[in-house]
């Protein structure tokens, strides 16, 4: 591949127009095929990562690209890796993603899909005695009547004897359960509506659900054809002609120990620890108390949904205990100025909240370490970054990032922003301790691009 030409192709497209990368219009941001299956936080614009792959991709004369995502979210790489028929790999620790990600990616026979779904209709609408479903906190976040609902759809899915199915119908499940909380949907938090809204509640949970299947089942009957169209399913029929992995868990731990290496990283890190970010745990709990853990990996640790913070706990940044931080303090600073610098701000204005950032670029810096060993010769990576704010200081990732880089051989090709839209991030990532004070903006992404330029420490 050359290097220079892919950064050519890329500083063109950005000097076009102002507003190339921006997706904007009803068109350009649209989650087409299965990617509009379930909201989650903080999800990519498929068809600009889909541009941003196309442009590699033409520039690369690998026969059989392995694509990786290591926090792989709702699967939004994944699925465009399929679209470009590439082999493609995908982690996350929370369980809520995986399980969108193996939904996404998992091609289903089109009849067997329609015959399982309406046998699932016709089972909701005959559950008589409902057993209700029952865990800790199941009342405060659901009125009598959903819980009902709910309590119904889920029997009748567990009912279904295939897994794969079981799981495609988990999916909508999961989206009409966010629907009929009693959370608010402004935040990614849980918080609990007003006493008003919640006495007023009238959603059909059964009718929400009816129609999440029907499109979700559309959305991947056009996702099939477009794979068939493109060559991209076997002989069978219905399988994927590439190979697909999903992994639950720590990304860092399945890098430490895997033998693979990938020609392509695409991928879209957490912008800072979960608790004062995107909570992608505390948004992921209460569905996944909902469904039958082990229809997601058998690997899942129930512990995980004991509390509504475990998740976020043990995603990257989550231990800032004093003993990790004091250990990993001198170390991060040796390795960015700019880190260094913001840091030093930090301690001074908000010194409580100096753990938190110490604590997650410390597993960030872990993090390029040990992927920067998983990239072949030459690979390239694609990273869609967003600057939180502490105590009302950007924080440069995109710096920080580059510096880090620099530490394992991954140079800058080039970079570009574009100006996000439709978020629930400005609120929350300009967290000063302080939920009253939320008011921040983050108004931009920042896309980076390196390739890995030596490998003389493998
Ligand atoms: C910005 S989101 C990715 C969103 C994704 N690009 C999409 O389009 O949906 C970051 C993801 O990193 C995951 N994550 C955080 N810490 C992780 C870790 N140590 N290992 C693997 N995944 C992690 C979070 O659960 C979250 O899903």
């Amino acid at each position: 591949m050359s290097n220079i030409k892919l950064a050519e192709k890329f500083n063109n497209l950005t000097l076009e127009s102002e507003d190339h990368w921006d997706y904007r219009g009803t068109n350009n941001s649209e989650r087409d095929y299965v990617h509009g299956f379930c909201t989650y936080p903080a999800m990519m614009v498929p068809k600009m990562q889909r541009e941003m792959l196309q442009v590699c991709l033409a520039e690369m004369s690998i026969p059989h690209p392995q694509l990786l995502d290591p926090f792989a979210g709702s699967g939004t790489i994944l699925v465009e890796g399929m679209l470009q028929g590439l082999d493609v790999v995908g982690i996350d620790i929370n369980p809520l993603a995986v399980l969108l990600c193996k939904v996404k990616t998992t091609l289903i026979n089109v009849k067997m899909l329609e015959q399982h779904a309406a046998q699932l209709i016709t089972n909701i609408e005959q559950v008589n005695n409902v057993t209700y479903h029952q865990f800790k906190g199941i009342e405060k976040w659901f009125t009598a009547q959903a819980i009902c609902d709910l309590s119904k759809i889920r029997t009748a899915i567990t009912k279904d004897e295939n897994l794969e199915i079981r799981r495609f119908f988990w999916a909508a499940f999961c989206e009409v359960v966010r629907m009929v909380s009693n959370s608010r949907d402004c935040t990614y938090k849980l918080h609990i509506k007003d006493a008003e809204d919640i006495n007023t509640y009238n959603k059909d949970a059964i009718s929400l659900f009816k129609e999440t299947l029907t499109f979700n089942s559309i959305k991947h009957n056009e996702f099939y054809s477009v794979l068939k169209r493109r060559g991209y399913i076997r002989r069978d029929g219905v399988s994927y002609k590439g190979s697909v992995k999903i992994i639950l868990g720590d990304c860092i731990a399945y890098l430490q120990h895997t033998k693979k290496k990938f020609d392509l990283i695409f991928t879209s890190p957490p912008y800072g620890d979960n608790h004062t970010t995107v909570s992608y745990g505390q948004y992921s709990v209460i569905p996944l108390r909902w469904i039958n853990s082990n229809d997601i990996d058998e690997s899942i640790d129930e512990k995980l949904l004991n509390t509504l913070y475990e998740i976020d706990n043990i995603s990257l940044g989550g231990m800032s205990s004093n003993k990790y931080v004091t250990r990993n303090k001198k170390n991060i600073v040796k390795k960015s100025e700019t880190l260094k610098e913001q840091i030093n701000t930090i301690t001074e204005i908000a010194p409580k909240q100096v753990n938190k950032l110490i604590s997650f670029y410390s597993d960030f810096d872990r993090f390029l370490a040990t992927i920067s060993k998983k990239m072949k010769p030459a690979s390239v990576s694609v990273w869609t970054l967003g600057n939180r704010k502490v105590a009302k200081q950007e924080i440069y990732m995109n710096k920080i990032m580059v510096e880090l880089g620099l530490r394992y051989n991954l140079s800058l090709l080039t970079n570009f922003t574009r100006k996000i839209l439709n978020k629930r991030m400005p609120k929350i990532n300009a967290y000063t301790g302080d939920e009253k004070d939320i008011q921040g903006t983050m108004t931009r992404e920042h896309i980076l691009i390196f390739k890995r330029s030596d490998i003389a420490d493998e």
